[in-house]
């Protein structure tokens, strides 16, 4: 099986041993308590599930400076995008050498892990926006992942961390969730060595299927790996529970049994284009996985981003520093001329007209009336169940 990014072995920092993470939990009760803000929970649980491996922990800034400018830590790591506790709350740290770590979005902030403190280090708002800039390639508020960003807190909390659990992942996504290295170990189960993964924060519509079926054919896989995002997204975006069931809808349906394994993972959507699809890519490494799909306006958000710049950025990493492919497709839908769905460089001479294509809005505002969606565009069954999410949303307004 292809191996970890950084390392020869999976790393996760999930404390596996029962007795040793109720140990920790006991001690978590006795250390001072400091609540995360959402991304820094979201970073415990992906240190936690093995996705962010060798990362032994949350960044200091020379490192998150060094990722943000160079995509690589000082000793050199590859490695896209700063992975931080940022807080402001640095009473609730005071001189602790370990500290508690609250999840945010679990009631009663139960602790998610235990950190042991390297440093503390003030992060101005000047150096907030030099990181925003190089991660999100803009430093406009407008960006719902620079947004974030720059409200995360003014300090950098670096060091080790042992997580404890999942955070609302495992409780609310039961058949979903999973760890890097519980997909490893169901490929090897499975049999599968060469894997096409397949990002996800949308319902998957058509183009979306062919896309995962084209990628199969084209590098001979044994199978494809979809691996929605389970964690927050701004406001508007379709919610996991309802992408998840119209995701099984048309696996089920649509795909030879056995060709697809439906996963997801815990963190938050960064929106950040070009350094996410990165991001992505080294994760899906982690998780066993020999191909990533990479197509248009990957992790994008609004015009921020050329359509193909999280193709383009690909270039720029360093020979060696990666060692999954990535399958780089077109912009894809159904095709009036050649009736069956394509990417549009394999129809010539094409205008945008020869194609059904439907914005977000669109498909929106049509379930949302209770019409249908063309098939060309959604699998019927698929379309139902986004109907269903859209007419009670209008039922509740
Ligand atoms: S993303 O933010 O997770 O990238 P989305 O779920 O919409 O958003 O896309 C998943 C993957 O499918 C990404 O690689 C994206 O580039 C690709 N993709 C989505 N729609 C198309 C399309 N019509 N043509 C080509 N690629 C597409």
């Amino acid at each position: 099986m292809i191996k970890p990014h950084g390392s020869d072995q999976l790393r996760p920092l999930f404390v596996d041993d029962e007795s040793r993470r109720q140990a920790l939990l006991e001690e978590a009760e006795t250390l001072p308590s400091l609540r995360l803000n959402s991304a820094a929970a979201a970073n415990a649980v992906m240190l936690g599930a093995g996705y962010f491996n060798p990362l032994p922990g949350y960044m200091n800034l020379a490192d998150a400076l060094s990722v943000a400018d160079d995509m690589a830590t000082r000793d050199g790591l590859f490695w896209p995008v700063p992975i931080l506790n940022l807080t402001d709350d640095i009473e609730a740290i005071g001189k602790a050498e370990r500290i508690a770590l609250r999840d945010p979005n679990v009631p009663g902030e139960p602790v998610l892990a235990i950190q042991t403190i390297d440093t503390v280090e003030k992060v101005s708002d000047s150096q907030l926006e030099h990181m925003a800039e190089r991660i999100f390639g803009t430093t406009d508020s407008e960006h719902p992942g620079v947004a974030t960003f720059m409200t995360l807190g003014h300090h950098a909390v670096s060091g080790p961390v042992e997580v404890l659990n999942f955070s609302y992942f495992e409780q609310d996504f039961p058949e979903t969730f999973r760890t890097a290295g519980q997909i490893r170990d169901e490929f090897a189960e499975r049999g599968w060595e060469t894997v096409v993964a397949f990002q996800t924060r949308n319902p998957m519509h058509r183009a979306h299927e062919e896309l995962c079926k084209m990628a199969k054919d084209a590098v001979g896989a044994d199978g494809i790996l979809v691996h929605m995002l389970l964690g927050k997204l701004k406001p508007g975006d379709i919610p996991a529970d309802v992408r998840d069931a119209a995701i099984r809808k048309m696996v089920d349906l649509y795909f030879p049994p056995n060709s697809v394994m439906i996963t997801g993972y815990g963190f938050d959507m960064l929106y950040a284009g070009p350094r996410e699809a990165l991001l992505h890519a080294v994760f899906r490494q982690n998780a066993g996985c020999t191909h990533f799909i990479v197509g248009r306006d990957h992790a994008g958000v609004g015009d921020y981003y050329g359509p193909f710049d999280a193709q383009k950025i690909f270039d720029e990493v360093p020979a060696g520093a990666l060692g999954i492919d990535i399958f780089k497709a077109d912009h894809t839908a159904f095709s009036k001329k050649l009736g069956r769905v394509v990417m549009m460089s394999d129809v010539p001479d094409h205008t945008m007209d020869d194609f059904v294509i439907l914005s977000g809005t669109k498909v929106r505002e049509k379930l949302g009336r209770g019409e249908h969606l063309p098939e060309e565009f959604s699998r019927p069954e698929v379309a139902e169940v986004l109907m269903g999410y859209y007419q009670s949303l209008d039922n509740k307004s």
